[in-house]
């Protein structure tokens, strides 16, 4: 493999070797603020879809995104370039970046991601009053979404894929299994964030995104808001306000979208590769029951005592 897809193991994460350096950066100079709302996942979990819900959340009184599904900012941008990727977006990143000097200047409450886990955050994040909404899915369907992404990635940072032979799942699957993949293991990611939100319920918000697929959405949409700041008032219940930004952030909507059609992100990645299906269960077209079999006896040795489940 081409040494950008390298993984090295940094306080109990793999990181691209490659963005190490960015991911200490970040852990040793960010700054939190107070105000600051962060959002943290593993890859493939449903980032992009969590940002597009909260940046419009905490923006939907800006009187320049009036109204929300005419003048959305969402409509010709892709949500990775309205919510600041820290661990290696700001961090690692060029202009039209904003440096991490010029972070600090953001007007609050900031909006921003991260993948590091829970343990590595810079000090400042733990001891802020920031708020830290994490989003977790399902190990098999995120392993799958990886798996695909991983493709993608290597199509676009290796360039000719003859030349380099592309994992297999079953391959993918056993790495997956062992943890090794940008910012796993997958089960000590969320079980600490899992456990966070459990001990500090004001700080940590844990959210599945089978909850948001379910049909119950419009109940965590409304509670995600009020976690971060930003309740719903009676009269924009009435006036189906939730609802409106529901089907603004949806996958179909955002997919169908030229920006996420025919866009690239930051000259890396094509955008269309952030939205591919965005179902629940989609493993079950790609993995063998034996593999099912594995992850499911994981998952319970891993969050069987924690009272958690997917
Ligand atoms: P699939 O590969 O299963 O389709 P992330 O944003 O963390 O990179 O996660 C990407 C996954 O979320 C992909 O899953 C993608 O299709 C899905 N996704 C992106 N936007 C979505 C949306 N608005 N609603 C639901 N799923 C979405």
């Amino acid at each position: 493999m081409g040494s950008k897809l390298e993984l090295v193991k940094y306080q109990n994460f793999w990181c691209r070797s490659f963005r190490l350096k960015d991911v200490i950066h970040y852990q040793k100079h960010f700054i939190a603020q107070d105000t600051d709302i962060f959002i943290a996942s593993l890859p493939k979990t449903g980032t992009t879809w969590l940002k597009s819900l909260l940046f419009t959340i905490i923006n939907r009184f800006n009187p320049d995104h009036q109204p929300l599904n005419k003048n959305s900012p969402l409509l010709n941008h892709n949500p990775h370039e309205l919510v600041y990727f820290l661990d290696h977006g700001i961090y690692g990143g060029k202009p039209p970046l904003p440096s991490p000097q010029q972070l600090q200047q953001l007007p609050s409450p900031r909006l921003l991601q991260t993948h590091v886990p829970y343990a590595s955050f810079p000090k400042s994040i733990k001891t802020s009053s920031c708020k830290i909404v994490y989003i977790a899915r399902n190990p098999l369907d995120t392993l799958v979404s990886q798996w695909h992404w991983h493709l993608k990635l290597i199509k676009n940072w290796v360039g000719d894929l003859d030349e380099f032979q592309p994992p297999s799942i079953e391959d993918f699957f056993k790495e997956f299994c062992l943890g090794r993949f940008p910012s796993g293991p997958y089960f000590d990611h969320v079980t600490e964030f899992f456990k966070q939100s459990l001990q500090q319920p004001n700080k940590v918000m844990f959210l599945k995104y089978e909850d948001l697929k379910g049909d119950h959405v419009v109940s965590h949409v409304k509670k995600m808001a009020e976690f971060v700041g930003f309740p719903f008032s009676d009269h924009e219940e009435d006036e189906g306000v939730i609802n409106d930004i529901i089907e603004l952030c949806s996958f179909n909507n955002l997919k169908e979208l030229e920006i996420n059609k025919t866009g690239m992100m930051r000259k890396l990645i094509d955008n269309k590769n952030f939205f591919r299906k965005g179902e629940v269960g989609d493993w079950a077209n790609h993995l063998t029951p034996s593999m099912v079999e594995e992850i499911n006896i994981l998952m319970q040795e891993k969050f069987g005592d924690i009272g958690l489940s997917f």
